[in-house]
């Protein structure tokens, strides 16, 4: 079935954090901001998740439900034909989302005061949930080559080799800067790590979104003494557009980090998922390959259009190398480098919601996140906006 994501689809009115007017003014001082923030797609789910769900929600009933063997079959089977990974089913556990797990795995693998290694600018909440629970961060800077990110691999080094840091938050592929990490520069990473008793956490939740040119490696896959130092995280709710379903993989083969792990959902009576939940991820892993494919193509058509959006109308800002991901990071530091003015600027005179640099940490100030998962006359009007922002700045 061919899909068509240029159909615009009124979300206002479906309790979407992305379009709500009252989140809107909070984060951005304007509720009409035109929204390309929290990272969910404008975009109607492959149909046949959307008739599975159809079938189920007319059973009528919804009460406790349980995953099938069928449900992780379906986790085991995406992860072999996609990534070429054996996964077991002991090693999969659900988790209503990967924030959850990432605050989870630090209550369940560290003690308060110990040390986790992140890499800014990097999704933010990877900050606070180690903050959250006693710990501290310690930064290692990615580093802009003009074109993409690199790893400053001394300075990893250095900071791994820190008794006090426990555990490494690797992003995989790299929300925001768009990077997807070759198996030299994973297995370098894994290398440090191991050798300094470093646990690594790598976020795959990007994982299925990538690029022609690039092959995403699950961190997991790379050998078995990697995989027995390391937490996979992976979830249909990126790929599949189905984060408001709250469900994730969480990817644990060594048996004693893993009983830690489940010790703490218990604790937190944390396992129950809800029916459509349980219907949706399951049909997505099963039956979403071809709208899958249908989906890359448009998102980098978004790709060349933002480049030459920018181009003839920004020349200064650059729209750092997509690798994958659906969100662009812009560098707009040629026109605006202080961060904080950047961003209001571009909320007040643009009217538009951009995630600002800023948010990300280190690296971050005068570059903006688009969300381009969206049809591409809306991606027009944002960018427009944009314009309007940084023309009328003076
Ligand atoms: C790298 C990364 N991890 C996790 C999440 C959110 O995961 P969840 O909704 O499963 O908690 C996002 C959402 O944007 C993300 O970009």
């Amino acid at each position: 079935m061919k899909y068509n994501f240029d159909e615009i689809i009124d979300r206002t009115k479906t309790e979407s954090s992305k379009w709500d007017p009252a989140t809107l003014r909070e984060m951005f001082g304007e509720e009409d901001a035109l929204p390309f923030w929290v990272a969910d797609m404008d975009f109607k789910v492959a149909e046949p998740i959307i008739e599975a769900l159809r079938k189920r929600v007319e059973h009528g009933i919804y009460g406790y439900s349980v995953r099938s063997d069928s449900y992780y079959q379906a986790i085991i089977d995406w992860t072999k034909r996609h990534f070429g990974w054996e996964i077991k089913r002991e090693w999969i556990e659900y988790t209503p989302g990967i924030v959850p797990a990432v605050n989870y795995l630090v209550q369940a693998l560290l003690r308060p005061g110990d040390k986790v290694l992140i890499q800014q600018p990097v999704y933010y909440p990877f900050k606070k949930s180690v903050e959250n629970n006693g710990c501290h961060i310690v930064v290692n800077e990615l580093k802009y080559n003009g074109d993409f990110y690199e790893i400053d691999f001394d300075d990893f080094e250095d900071k791994i080799k820190d008794p006090k840091v426990k555990m490494f938050i690797l992003c995989s592929p790299h929300n925001p800067v768009s990077r997807v990490w070759t198996e030299e520069e994973l297995r370098k990473m894994g290398e440090i790590c191991l050798a300094n008793d470093v646990i690594i956490i790598s976020d795959e939740i990007h994982n299925d979104l990538v690029y022609s040119g690039n092959k995403h490696i699950m961190f997991g896959s790379l050998d078995d003494d990697l995989a027995n130092i390391s937490v996979t995280c992976t979830a249909p709710s990126k790929t599949f557009n189905l984060a408001g379903m709250q469900a994730s993989n969480v990817i644990i083969p060594n048996r004693k980090m893993m009983l830690k792990y489940r010790e703490q959902l218990e604790r937190n009576n944390i396992g129950n998922q809800n029916p459509l939940s349980i219907v949706a991820v399951e049909t997505a892993y099963r039956e979403g390959e071809e709208w899958l494919e249908q989906l890359l193509q448009y998102l980098e058509g978004n790709i060349e259009f933002i480049k030459k959006y920018l181009a003839e109308n920004l020349p200064k800002a650059k729209l750092v190398r997509p690798q994958a991901t659906y969100l662009g990071w812009i560098d707009l530091r040629e026109y605006e480098s202080d961060g904080k003015k950047l961003e209001e600027l571009v909320a007040k005179k643009g009217k538009v919601g951009f995630d600002g640099g800023s948010w990300f940490g280190l690296g971050g100030d005068g570059f903006l996140r688009i969300n381009y998962a969206c049809p591409r006359a809306l991606l027009e009007e944002g960018l427009k906006r944009l314009r309007k922002a940084i023309v009328c700045k003076d």
